[in-house]
Parts: C-alpha cells; sequence; structure tokens
C-alpha cells in the first residue's frame, strides 16, 4: 500500500455512505462467559512453546452487509472477562477495543470500555512489529492506526488475557498483546462512518495479529476462515478447521512488497460479466473490513458499462441515495453474474447478484461495487468486501500462502 499513515500502515476498510447504524451494540449475556468455575480453563499462563497444537477455535458472527454494515464477534477479554464486539477484519493486524479513559471513544463504547492494565514497551517485538518508531526503548508502545477511509484509533498496546472457547466448552485463555484505543476518530470525509462497534479483531498475517500470536504460541495453525451469510451472522474459526476444508478452490496469497502490510492479495484476476471481460490481470484484496466491494476507475466504468447495455431499457435507474440504483426491489433476474477468474489456478470467484446488489429500501436495488477512486481509496486498487465474501466459505492458508472458498449457506456454528 503506498497510503501511509502515522504508523504507517494504513488498511482498508468500512465505508458506508448513506447507512447510519455502521454496527449496532449487542446485547450479551455475561453469565456464561464470567462464570468459570463451569469450564474448564488451560494454559492460562504460560505459553506452551515446546508442544505444537493443532486447536480450532469457532465464532459464532453478527451483522449484515445492509443496513448494519459490518459482520462482529463477540471476544472475551480479560481476567474476569468481559465480551467485546469487535469488527472482524482481515485487511488489519490490529486488534484493538476502545478504552478508559476514553479521551474519544465512538458510540460503540458506551457499552463499557475495557479497562487496560498491563502495558507493553516500545523494545517488545510485537510493539515493533506495529510501530517501529516507538520510542524511548523502555516506554510505553503508543499506536495510532489510520483505516483507508479516514477513521482512526489511537492508544497504548497492552497484554491481558483473551479467552478462546473449544467446542467441549473448556477454555484457553492466552496472554496476548492487543491495542488499548483511547482516542478513536470517525472519518472526517464521511460523517455518517462512526465506528459503533467496540474495536477491532485484526486477522492480518502479520506477526501482531491475533492470529499470528496464537500461531506462534503454538496453539492453531496459521489458518482461519469465514462464513457470512447473506442473511446476517455466520462463523469464523481461527486454526484450521479440516471439516470444512473439502470442496474448497484455492488461489495463491501475493507477498507483500513491505513487512508490515499484511492484507491478503492474490491475481492476476480476469473480471468478466455475462462471461464479456471487465478488466483483465488485476489483483484483489480479500478484506472483511469493508462493507462494499471497489474496483479501480477503469473496471468500474467497464463492468458499469456492461451492466447498462445489458439491461438496455429493462429497468430504470434512480438516483435517489448516493449509490447507483435502479427502480424495484425483486429485480435480482435481470442481473448477471460478475466473474472472477484467477489465472494462476484457472480458479473462478463467482458474485451472484445477491452478492453485488443491496435493496435499502422497497424501493431501489442498488449496486454493492463502488468506484475505489471516488471514495477516497487509491485508484488502482480492488476489493472484494463483505457483500461478495457472502455465502462463501473463505479460508486463508498462511502456512502454504493461499486463499481457498466455496460456495456454502454459513449457518452459525452449533454452540
Ligand atoms: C459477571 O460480570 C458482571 C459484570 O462484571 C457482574 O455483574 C456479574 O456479577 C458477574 N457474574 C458472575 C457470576 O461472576
Ligand atoms: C455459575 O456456575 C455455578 C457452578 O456450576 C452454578 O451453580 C451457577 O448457577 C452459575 N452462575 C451463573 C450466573 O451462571
Ligand atoms: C476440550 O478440548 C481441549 C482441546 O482438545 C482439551 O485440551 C481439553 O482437555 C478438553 N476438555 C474437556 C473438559 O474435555
Ligand atoms: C439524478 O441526479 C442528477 C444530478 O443530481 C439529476 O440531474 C438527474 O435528473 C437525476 N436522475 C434521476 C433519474 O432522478
Amino acid at each position: 500500500m503506498d497510503l501511509k499513515g502515522t504508523s504507517g500502515v494504513v488498511p482498508l476498510r468500512k465505508v458506508l455512505l448513506f447507512v447510519l447504524t455502521l454496527c449496532a451494540i449487542f446485547s450479551v449475556s455475561l453469565s456464561k462467559m464470567n462464570n468459570t468455575t463451569n469450564d474448564k480453563i488451560l494454559n492460562s499462563k504460560m505459553p506452551q512453546h515446546s508442544k505444537s497444537h493443532d486447536y480450532t477455535f469457532h465464532f459464532v458472527i453478527h451483522g449484515n452487509v445492509y443496513p448494519l454494515g459490518c459482520y462482529t464477534v463477540k471476544v472475551a477479554i480479560g481476567n474476569l472477562p468481559k465480551l467485546y464486539d469487535l469488527d472482524i477484519d482481515s485487511g488489519s493486524d490490529l486488534t484493538w477495543v476502545q478504552s478508559k479513559p476514553c479521551e474519544s471513544c465512538t458510540p460503540g463504547s458506551q457499552y463499557y470500555p475495557y479497562n487496560p492494565k498491563n502495558n507493553i514497551p516500545c523494545n517488545d517485538p510485537l510493539c515493533v512489529a506495529l510501530n517501529k518508531n516507538c520510542h524511548p526503548p523502555t516506554g510505553p508502545c503508543t499506536y495510532t492506526f489510520k483505516y483507508g477511509y479516514g477513521e482512526s484509533s489511537s492508544g497504548i498496546l497492552v497484554r491481558d488475557f483473551i479467552s478462546f472457547r473449544f467446542d467441549n466448552g473448556s477454555i484457553l485463555r492466552p496472554s496476548l498483546v492487543f491495542g488499548s484505543g483511547v482516542d478513536q476518530k470517525p472519518s472526517e470525509r464521511h460523517h455518517f462512518s462512526h465506528v459503533k462497534t467496540d474495536g477491532v479483531f485484526g486477522l492480518g498475517n502479520g506477526k501482531a495479529s491475533i492470529l499470528s500470536q496464537l500461531s506462534s504460541l503454538g496453539y492453531i495453525r496459521n489458518f482461519f476462515g469465514h462464513c457470512l451469510s447473506s442473511k446476517g451472522g455466520g462463523r469464523l474459526f481461527l486454526g484450521n478447521d479440516k471439516t470444512s476444508s473439502k470442496s474448497l478452490v484455492w488461489t495463491p496469497m501475493l507477498k507483500s512488497q513491505s513487512s508490515n502490510i499484511d492484507h491478503y492479495r492474490a491475481g492476476p484476476v480476469d473480471l468478466l460479466f455475462n462471461r464479456k471481460q471487465i478488466v483483465k490481470g488485476v489483483e484483489v484484496f480479500f478484506d472483511t473490513g469493508c462493507t462494499y466491494t471497489y474496483l479501480n476507475q477503469k473496471a468500474y466504468k467497464a463492468l458499469f458499462d456492461l451492466i447498462n447495455s445489458d439491461l438496455g431499457e429493462k429497468l430504470q435507474r434512480t438516483n435517489s441515495t448516493r449509490l447507483i440504483c435502479w427502480k424495484g426491489q425483486n429485480i435480482f433476474r435481470y442481473f448477471k453474474n460478475i466473474v472472477l477468474h484467477f489465472r494462476k489456478t484457472n480458479s473462478e470467484f463467482i458474485l451472484t447478484p445477491e452478492s453485488y446488489l443491496i435493496v435499502p429500501d422497497p424501493y431501489n436495488t442498488c449496486l454493492g461495487i463502488l468506484d475505489a477512486s471516488k471514495e477516497g481509496l487509491r485508484r488502482d486498487i480492488n476489493i472484494i468486501g463483505d457483500i461478495s465474501l457472502q455465502d462463501k466459505l473463505v479460508v486463508y492458508d498462511n502456512e502454504k500462502m493461499q486463499i481457498g472458498w466455496s460456495p456454502d449457506n454459513c449457518a452459525s456454528p452449533p454452540s
């Protein structure tokens, strides 16, 4: 990425154009997570460097593309764990929670800001991974993280217990490093884009992500997968869930030029609409931190022209919102599939109309693919966001450096 933030890292995130609620605050029952007397707590303090496990942790995903605009999981943090509703973001490494003293917290944290305890110093390798300019070496590890859309979180990196529940109910509570965000700024560009979650769950493959920390402690293989349902909700797993990998097709991940930036990127890809070429040989990012899908200017225009000429006079355009919309709500049948053809493996990632159109109200069906250049993102960027990741199991294998997918109904795991 050539977008630079204060910490040198600018992942791409959440964009909401006409959606007031970015993400609801879900009511949760704490009794299950803080009444640990029922549960066997495993390995709560000492990492088992000697042993390499192959655990899988399942999470229930909440949320949707519209109207909430994000998918979240509840993560239990602290010695007396509290649940925080965190936006799952495959486009960044840093996990952070809104924290006391809340110089500026966004509405999500009306809930209960985290109370930070153990700072980590600048010279901790996990601090260096996120902020190599941190100074002095033994001072607290501060960070400022800016997202592609202008939102930001600033705070300090801390270490605390995070609970992971096995399917049998036992809990593993390793001590992990994450951000304690005391100053959150919503995007200036789009004042609707307030962060209404309690924070972000960064699933990048950089050293400091929770995924990489669990993997380097020997608990899980460096894998994760998500399945976002178009009906809302879904499931997330950390570790190699072998049961779900049968019918996946794979394509290799491209390596980042900079070790600091760890988006999941693949290509070259040819994009087709109704089997006609939109653009060829581009790269795409898989980013659950973005609600919508973005195409570079040229690809966007080509797609739009193809859709228009295919529709002809069949549908009427409306422009009641900033998005491009057509009149009517049961009109998906008029739209053709978009196919992403990954050349290296000859594999296809198919976007049915359900994974690129939204129905914001009874009168409009709108294109959930936007022009990156008009949205303040890099002009040549292509991002597959939440909308187009729906109803697919998508697996990120950081060991073999490949991304796999298969159609799936994405029902939540039994819990
Ligand atoms: C769980 O935590 C909440 C909030 O800290 C507290 O009110 C409640 O009493 C706790 N319940 C148990 C069983 O410890
Ligand atoms: C906590 O666990 C104990 C022991 O199993 C049980 O008796 C009690 O009802 C539980 N309390 C809550 C709030 O779940
Ligand atoms: C639950 O599963 C974990 C991981 O396989 C295992 O270590 C633990 O002992 C199991 N707990 C119980 C109560 O069976
Ligand atoms: C859409 O908006 C443009 C500019 O605001 C306006 O000129 C045009 O007439 C509108 N089209 C429809 C179908 O409302």
